[in-house]
């Protein structure tokens, strides 16, 4: 039996770059009953609602989604569709895999770390408010259970992935009730996984050694904030936002995704770079017990990089998106992978 999938399109480039990653995983033979649902403006426009409550039971019955990216509306009043999906999903844990591309100029070679982002509290809790005219507070909520089940989601991939080391990041000499709360989740979980090496590093000093040597990290476990701070840091040490993919994973639902966003700037206009939403989809097949076809698709698009002739405009080339997706396609077709 196939697997069912949601499939959000969303709304700018994001309609153009899932039908190239759709079109790539079909092409692996795997499959996908596709469930396409609308999120983002077009459910605005319908439903004056940017994620509505259907969209929300989809993915709960499917449990599984490919999520093209949405805008939020500055000034709308609309939550971000993001923040609202992964709260609503209790989708805890964000995972996006910084690995160099063949072909992709970058200041490194070899990079092949993994972020790990607890994606439900922290500081996005959201929790702001006016205390007297001039002055806002927001509060940072960390409790022991979202820092234990994160923390134990980090390790228990690396056991998995054979991977030596997980970094945790924090600023306990400020937030010493917080972000110490944090490490000693960290703590008690890096015991019962006496095979994986474990270090802590302030936040602002992994940024300075991620950017003079991304080479000496594995597994870096962070709370929300410095999470999403620092996974844009590592999209931009192997080739940029067009490149990386990511995957926010709960207990009973999965949303795989893009780091990028809607980048209204080039939207419909075939320039977008598919290539970090494919990646996603090969991160969904893992997922969905399916690794020889998402290897497969890993496989392609390397080949494809490598050979260097269709690269879009991000990467220095001038092929399209639909170039892109037919290259990859036609390597899978091939047998070339
Ligand atoms: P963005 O990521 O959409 O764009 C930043 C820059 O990167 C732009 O110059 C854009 O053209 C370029 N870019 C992004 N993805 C690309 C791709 N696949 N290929 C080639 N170039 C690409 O970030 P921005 O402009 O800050 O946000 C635009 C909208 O997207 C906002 O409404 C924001 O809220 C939303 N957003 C949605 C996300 C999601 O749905 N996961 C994530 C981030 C932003």
């Amino acid at each position: 039996m196939g697997h069912r999938v949601t499939l959000l399109p969303g709304d700018g480039i994001g309609p153009e770059v899932t039908e190239a990653a759709r079109a790539v995983i079909d092409a692996t033979g795997v499959a996908i009953e596709w469930e396409v649902r609308e999120a983002g403006l077009p459910a605005i426009e319908r439903e004056g609602e940017p994620l509505p409550a259907s969209v929300l039971a989809a993915i709960r019955e499917t449990g599984t989604a490919l999520k093209g990216p949405v805008t939020t509306p500055i000034g709308g009043g609309f939550q971000s569709v993001n923040v609202r999906l992964r709260k609503a999903l209790d989708l805890y844990a964000s995972v996006r895999p910084v690995r160099t591309l063949p072909g992709v100029a970058t200041r490194y070679e070899h990079v092949d770390l993994v972020i790990i982002r607890e994606n439900t509290e922290g500081l996005y809790a959201g929790l702001e408010h006016e205390v007297v005219p001039g002055v806002i507070e927001t509060l940072k909520i960390v409790t022991e259970a979202a820092c234990l089940r994160i923390a134990e989601f980090a390790f228990a991939l690396a056991r998995r992935d054979g991977r030596r080391k997980v970094t945790a990041a924090h600023k306990a000499s400020v937030m010493r009730m917080t972000d110490g709360l944090f490490l000693d989740c960290c703590r008690a979980v890096a015991a019962r996984y006496p095979e994986v090496g474990y270090e802590e590093m302030a936040v602002d000093t992994l940024c300075m050694q991620l950017v003079l040597d991304p080479t000496r990290f594995d597994v870096v476990l962070l709370e929300n904030l410095y999470g999403d701070i620092v996974s844009d840091l590592g999209a931009g040490l192997v080739g940029g936002l067009g490149v990386v993919p990511g995957a926010n994973i709960g207990t009973a639902a999965a949303v795989f995704e893009a780091v990028h966003g809607s980048a209204p700037d080039i939207a419909g206009r075939n320039l977008a770079n598919p290539l970090a939403l494919i990646l996603s989809g090969a991160l969904m097949l893992e997922h969905l017990g399916e690794p020889a076809a998402a290897q497969r698709i890993v496989a392609a698009t390397t080949a494809v990089l490598a050979e260097g002739r269709v690269r879009t405009r991000d990467l220095g080339g001038r092929a399209g998106t639909t170039d892109v997706r037919d290259a990859i396609v036609a390597a899978l077709a091939g047998g070339r992978v």
